[in-house]
């Protein structure tokens, strides 16, 4: 029998930090991690939507035990009718609606207090048995009603979960059958881009043939929504208070509460009522944990919720793409509201994925073609075994060995782009026999994916990794080939550039507090990075860590100070090196009567003071950083200060969030041909508030590079140490760089696109 309370507390015990706690009763158990109390994470959220602009803060804190209290008033109010509406739909169908799933368990995000989902229980419990696995936020709200409903519905067993939606469907992956409930049109808070990340949840946490019940509420006139959102009686105006009483509570802030005016109203093209928080008169709000600061004006309104509304046939074909398909909608009698029963669907013949790779594949290639494209004959092949005709001819060989070595091998568990390959010698002598050679593999491969079974349990071929793998390692030789070609110093003008913005947006300080605590830091089985260190819990202690990283005007300052000639500066092997490259400054540097220069693609370029600093060792990164009164961030504290999100308790793919990058967030994808000065990504910014982590130069941390099972680097050669670099750089591709991608080089390496920040202890 499907257990949830077993297979959560199989969960909870995962070796390293556990992040569930347990409390048990009469046929109930409740599991809850801290991710539902956490006031560090509720300051750190409030510091990120007031540094945004415009304003806003995350509706989610609107709920504490008094905000829920107004809520249940507001569903009370006669111009609120999305909640009797739904009720009236549940009650009419919750019959119907068991007979079509049938008995099984019913688990629900967002439960509050379970009100609306008492029709279904009911109609569950009729027939016998029932499981039930409320999930909220709130531990004290679905203690409650874990209890009462066990108390109220004999055959019930209840499985509680305090915790966030997306740590929550992380969990349920493996639960199944199973109908997964969302009602109340909570969807309705979410952004089209936060719903699309949603939903991609969903269709992980669903197998096929698991139901899901969503509830939305649908477009109507005006007239009926804005007096819903603003109601005679005052509830929903004291609903907004409450966030900011809430603040001066928890975060110990003095916002005046007389200063916060509710404002509703309909956003008709958007299609959602829109609701803001406007100050009537100057606040300044103090987050003293996190000694953060901001001054809002009087006038200025802070976004404070979303309430989107819906189309049924318009959200039917958004699901779509996310193997979710609706079998069946109920509406209420005046059609305000509408229940839908969804179904998953296994994937089908993967024409999407299929299309994406292919696509990735002939853009790959055609950035290669683009690379080497100005390079004479000459420097395509000089340099014998490490020239850049060697690389693109190992693309090829690359692409035909591991078709038959990995692909060919059924059992076979290693990662091609992890394993070391000892090269074939060179048979292709010209230019154009290379190009051929590339040709013809790659047309071979592109015909497989056509029709290739991506279910054909190789593990290799689950969800396309290996055609993903074969454009991850081409995109690798990208950022060597352009590290070769830098350091032969040969004058190169790229195909196409592109300038990066020159919209500069510098964070406040110069570094953040990321508080201690347990993270998970590694790659999720869903992401894969390739090199990242395997899933895994660690304990981090707070830190400060630099919002951006050092620049070359922080470098010039450093040996100005005579910082490469004070040996108590440097490690015993960095001073070793340090004396025996008779370094004195960056290798690309130099100065001449004009003043420094950088040495870029073969031309001496004046040094930009603000653009982060490029070319340097592990060696002169740690001096410096010694130098500054600081050190290296260790490579957990880089990932944590990247991608961990203490709010909902899970790890962030990028340290924007989980949406793809764009030029606008990261400087990748060898457009710039170069690092940007700091502060022109802003929206690329951490949860922390750290600006450019992804892009624009790997940077160097303390830790030494340990290959993990699954490759073979660790016989490559042990006796050399290697240092780890995060983050990418500016020629990193799109495709690998992310919070959980690694680089690493020896400490003295200087050719690649590496840079640094520091961190310190807090
Ligand atoms: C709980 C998100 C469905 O959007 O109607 C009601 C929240 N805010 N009045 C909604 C809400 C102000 C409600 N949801």
């Amino acid at each position: 029998m499907w257990d949830p309370a077993q297979a959560l507390r199989a969960r909870a015990t995962l070796p390293g930090v556990s992040p569930f706690r347990e409390e048990r009763g009469d046929r109930w158990a409740l599991f809850l991690d801290s991710v539902s109390t956490d006031r560090e994470a509720f300051a750190l959220s409030v510091a990120r939507g007031l540094s945004d602009n415009p304003r806003w803060l995350n509706c989610r804190y609107l709920y504490d035990a008094k905000g829920s209290e107004i809520f249940s008033k507001i569903t009370d109010q006669p111009e609120y009718y999305p909640t009797r509406a739904e009720d009236e739909i549940l009650s009419r169908y919750a019959g119907e609606i068991r007979e079509r799933v049938g008995a099984l368990p019913i688990v629900e995000l967002g439960s509050g207090t379970s009100a609306k989902t008492r029709r279904l229980l009911e109609a569950w419990t009729e027939q016998g048995p029932a499981h039930y696995v409320p999930i909220d936020i709130d531990p004290s709200v679905v203690r409650d009603s874990a209890a009462t409903l066990t108390r109220d519905f004999d055959s019930l067993r209840v499985s509680a979960l305090a915790t966030s939606y997306e740590r929550a469907l992380e969990q349920l992956d493996d639960l199944s059958p199973k109908m997964l409930m969302f009602l109340g049109s909570t969807l309705g808070n979410f952004s089209p881009p936060e719903v699309a990340r949603f939903l991609e949840r969903i269709e992980d946490a669903l197998h096929p043939g698991d139901f899901f019940l969503l509830g939305v509420d649908l477009v109507k006139s005006a007239d009926v929504l804005e007096p819903a959102y603003d109601d005679a009686a005052g509830y929903t105006r004291a609903f907004t208070r409450n966030l900011f009483e809430r603040m001066n509570r928890e975060l110990g802030t003095d916002v005046p509460l007389d200063a916060v005016e509710h404002v509703a109203f309909w956003n008709d093209r958007l299609e959602r009522i829109e609701i803001y928080a406007r100050f009537s008169e100057t606040v300044t709000i103090r987050l003293k944990s996190i000694q953060r600061e901001f001054r809002i004006a009087r006038g200025e309104m802070v976004m404070t919720e979303i309430s989107r509304k819906f189309r049924i046939e318009r959200l039917a074909t958004e699901i779509g793409h996310y193997g979710l398909r609706l079998e069946k909608f109920y509406r209420d009698s005046e059609q305000r509201f509408a229940v839908l029963l969804i179904r998953r669907v296994p994937k089908g013949p993967r024409t999407t994925l299929r299309r994406k790779l292919n696509a990735e594949l002939w853009e790959t290639r055609e950035k290669t073609r683009q690379i080497v494209e100005p390079l004479g004959d000459e420097q395509l092949f000089r340099g014998g075994d490490r020239s850049i005709a060697r690389q693109l001819e190992h693309l090829a060989g690359f692409e035909e060995r591991i078709r038959l070595e990995h692909l060919g091998d059924p059992n076979g568990t290693t990662d091609p782009i992890c394993t070391h390959w000892t090269r074939a010698a060179a048979v292709h002598t010209r230019r154009a026999s290379i190009a051929q050679y590339l040709t013809a593999v790659r047309a071979q491969t592109l015909r497989e994916l056509q029709t290739v079974d991506f279910e054909n349990d190789h593990p290799l071929l689950e969800e396309g990794l290996f055609y993903r793998r074969l454009a991850q390692h081409e995109a690798q030789h990208h950022e060597q080939i352009l590290q070769s070609i830098q350091s032969m110093a040969i004058p190169y003008e790229p195909v196409c550039r592109v300038n990066p913005p020159s919209v500069l947006r510098a964070p406040e300080g110069s570094m953040v507090l990321v508080p201690g605590g347990p993270c998970r830091i590694g790659s999720h089985r869903s992401s894969r990075a390739p090199f990242s260190t395997p899933e895994q819990w660690v304990n981090v202690s707070s830190f400060w860590i630099d919002t951006v990283p050092v620049t070359n005007g922080d470098m010039l300052n450093f040996i100005e100070d005579g910082g490469y000639e004070k040996r108590r500066l440097w490690s015993d092997g960095g001073w070793v090196w340090r004396t025996e490259a008779n370094a004195h400054h960056p290798s690309v540097w130099h100065r001449d009567n004009e003043g420094w220069k950088e040495q870029h693609f073969g031309r001496w370029e004046r040094l930009a003071r603000y653009r982060p600093v490029i070319h340097v060792s592990q060696y002169e990164a740690a001096a410096y950083a010694r130098w500054a009164g600081k050190r290296l961030p260790s490579e957990e504290e880089w990932e944590m200060a990247a991608s961990w999100d203490p709010e909902y308790g899970i790890a962030r793919k990028w340290p924007w969030g989980d949406e793809e990058p764009t030029p606008e967030r990261a400087n990748l994808d060898c457009r710039t041909f170069g690092p940007a000065p700091v502060g022109v990504y802003p929206s690329g910014r951490s949860i922390y508030g750290c600006q450019q982590m992804i892009g624009d130069v790997w940077e160097w941390t303390s830790s030494t590079f340990r290959a993990d099972s699954g490759s073979s680097l660790e016989t490559s050669d042990p006796s050399k140490e290697l240092r780890v670099a995060r983050g990418g750089s500016w020629a990193t591709s799109t495709l690998l760089a992310c919070n959980s991608a690694r680089a690493f080089h020896p400490p003295h390496e200087r050719n690649a696109f590496v840079g640094f920040r520091c961190a310190r202890s807090a």
